[in-house]
């Protein structure tokens, strides 16, 4: 089988390596992928711009997949899924690992998955959402600081401020309102109550439609909960970033705390996937605040977490290309999930400058007996092929990549981990020192 997969992240080598590994699986195309889906193995990336046979008014990657003989479609990114690329594959016969539009709305729109949670009883922090700015100001004074600011709309992570003083929540207000400093998205704004607390990501397969829902075969299935490190510096401190690096499970995460996760966060996102008739097979990214009151869902992604996925797949001791066909064709219910009893540690190196501006095409080089003794796994992010075509790779991006190693321990996954990363450098290369540690997960401690 032929599979095409959306996207040119880390998270997108991620599935694409671990699609490879199945058996049923012969080609997989990366549309437009990176410098790490282009040596990987069975791989092969398409650029929509070098495909003459896209016709004009057809979208190209329905017509891509058409073209390759693609049976499966994985969509990676929350982007093309709220612009509603998985009903396009539907629409073309082709089965689709990613919601609908109608579902990814969930990510797309704050205040829409405000409205969900609060609907359907997800335990969530209280919040109001404001279309007129001197009411959000008002609502922001009258409950205090610290408080949350959320632009409604996707704003490539640009959309949450996490207030310390009421100035900052009424500037954070003017910014996205009045300024339009993340452009549409800020329209609407949801105020939110703030959480003390630790955060952890849990990703989860999700196999929901009204056909499944009426058999008793609708389900979501946790995967083992996860961290990211977003803040730029050892011990959680500089600006935030899409991810530093993330650690999967997590030591400090009790099954009883799972339990509670899934009787007061789990369960009520499926029933009201299920009361709103949703078409939702892919996945579902919950980030969950852990407070003294229990977990709190703060979002929903509708896609895997990046950098988590790099930390989370590889654990994944089952095919994953056939836990694909079973979210599908909703016999996820019955899928035999097992997981590798240790630990995988996925620190991510980046370019010199990020998050701010940073310099790309700078040549990557591997010590590869290093690397190899490591057992480390390079995922490629922001890196595209060198011109040699010898495995060469240039930085494109600010997270360049990530280097995940499996330990039958933490302590033996990070060392693993950072042995990989000593084998790589590039010019400006960073990356924090700490992932995983005591003290490197956010407190959410303001
Ligand atoms: P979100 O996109 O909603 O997950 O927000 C981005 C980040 O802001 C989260 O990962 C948290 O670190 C922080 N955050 C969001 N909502 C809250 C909240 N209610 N209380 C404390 N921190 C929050
Ligand atoms: N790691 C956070 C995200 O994927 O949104």
């Amino acid at each position: 089988m032929n599979i095409i997969v959306v996207g040119s992240g880390g998270r997108e080598h991620t599935i694409c390596w671990k699609i490879a590994q199945s058996p049923v699986v012969d080609k997989v195309v990366v549309v437009p992928g990176n410098g790490g889906t282009a040596y990987e193995s069975k791989c092969v990336n398409v650029n929509p711009k070098n495909c003459d046979y896209i016709k004009e008014g057809e979208n190209p990657y329905v017509a891509i997949a058409k073209h390759e003989n693609c049976r499966m479609a994985v969509i990676g990114p929350e982007d093309p899924l709220a612009e509603g690329l998985a009903d396009e594959f539907w629409k073309a016969d082709i089965p689709c690992v990613g919601p609908k539009k109608a579902a990814a709305q969930l990510e797309a729109s704050k205040d829409l998955s405000k409205k969900f949670m609060k609907e359907y009883g997800v335990a969530c922090p209280a919040s109001e959402t404001f279309t007129n700015k001197d009411e959000a100001c008002e609502y922001i004074k009258k409950h205090g600081a610290p408080i949350v600011v959320k632009a409604d709309g996707l704003a490539a992570g640009k959309g949450v401020v996490v207030a310390a003083t009421v100035e900052q929540a009424l500037q954070a207000v003017e910014d996205m309102m009045g300024n339009g400093k993340v452009g549409a998205a800020g329209k609407k704004l949801v105020i939110e109550e703030y959480l003390e607390g630790v955060e952890i990501s849990v990703l989860a397969a999700v196999s929901v439609t009204p056909e499944y829902a009426v058999s008793g075969n609708a389900t979501i299935v946790p995967f083992l909960p996860a961290r990211d490190h977003k803040r730029l510096l050892d011990g959680a401190k500089g600006p935030n970033t899409g991810g530093m690096g993330a650690v999967c499970p997590l030591e400090d995460v009790t099954d009883k705390t799972m339990k509670q996760f899934d009787k007061d966060i789990l369960q009520p996102t499926l029933k009201g996937l299920i009361k709103e008739k949703f078409d939702y097979r892919g996945f579902i990214f919950f980030g969950v605040m852990l407070t003294s009151k229990g977990p709190k869902l703060l979002e929903y992604n509708v896609r895997l977490g990046d950098p988590e996925t790099q930390a989370v797949l590889p654990l994944m001791d089952f095919d994953f290309t056939s836990m694909c066909t079973a979210i599908l064709n909703g016999t996820l219910k019955d899928f035999e999930f097992k997981w590798l009893p240790g630990y995988q540690v996925a620190p991510v190196m980046v370019s010199g400058g990020y998050p701010e501006a940073y310099e790309k095409g700078k040549e990557i080089t591997f010590n590869k007996p290093l690397l190899n003794a490591s057992t480390a796994k390079v995922f490629v992010a922001g890196a595209v092929e060198g011109r040699r075509g010898d495995g060469d790779i240039l930085t494109s991006g600010g997270r360049v990549l990530a280097c995940s190693a499996y330990g039958s321990s933490f302590k033996e996954a990070w060392e693993k981990a950072y042995q990989g990363i000593s084998a790589i450098k590039f010019d400006g290369a960073f990356f924090r020192k700490d992932i995983g540690l005591p003290g490197a997960a956010e407190s959410g401690k303001l």
